[in-house]
């Protein structure tokens, strides 16, 4: 089946004076869609910045995206945040759910605190057993556990990209 997810050689670049700084290099990356999929590495490693360009946020990069084959590198703004509203989803940290939203409705709003760590991760297990595609940015390897695979990023390179051994011993149960 056609990746999700196709990242070919995606690079973003900033420039301090006369020097260029990447924040992704030579980004290689396919994603499937049903996949649960956490992207770790050190804070400053680029984490942050794969996520939103993967969620279609950032457009100042290069390289290819295609997104269930359509070349997001090739979109005007307008055209990108109509592929990023009609597909994505954001979860922001540090904010809470709101209890009287429904789950579609919590991941429109900008809104995960630690003390609700294991109850959020049941919640992206559940939607991802449902069928929704799952990308997280975590350090905690109990949260990357909930994932089927973990990409590793330093220094902007991806230089992991492994299956995880499967949910944490003593995790709550879904309901
Ligand atoms: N627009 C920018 N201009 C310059 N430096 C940036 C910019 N955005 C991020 N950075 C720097 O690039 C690195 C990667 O950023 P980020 O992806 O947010 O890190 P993290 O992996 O902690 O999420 C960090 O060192 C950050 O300070
Ligand atoms: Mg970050």
């Amino acid at each position: 089946m056609e990746p999700l997810i196709q990242l070919r050689n995606l690079e973003k670049v900033v420039e301090a004076g006369p020097n260029k700084f990447f924040l992704l290099r030579r980004i290689n990356l396919d994603i499937q869609a049903g996949e649960f999929v956490t992207i770790m590495g050190p804070s400053g490693a680029g984490n942050s910045t794969l996520l939103n360009i993967v969620g279609m946020l950032d457009g100042a990069w290069t390289g290819d995206y295609y997104f269930l084959g359509e070349p997001v590198h090739k979109l005007n703004v307008k055209k990108r945040n109509e592929l990023h509203k009609a597909n994505i989803g954001f979860v922001f940290q540090s904010y809470h759910l709101i209890d009287n939203l429904t789950v579609f409705e919590n991941l429109e709003v900008p809104n995960l605190h630690s003390a609700q760590g294991d109850e959020i991760m049941q919640l992206f297990k559940r939607l991802n057993e449902a069928g929704t595609t799952i990308i997280q940015v975590t350090h905690s390897e109990r949260n990357a556990s909930y994932g089927s695979r973990i990409i590793q990023l330093k220094d902007g390179w991806v230089v992991g990209d492994n299956a995880t051994a499967g949910a944490p011993v003593g995790a709550a149960q879904p309901a």
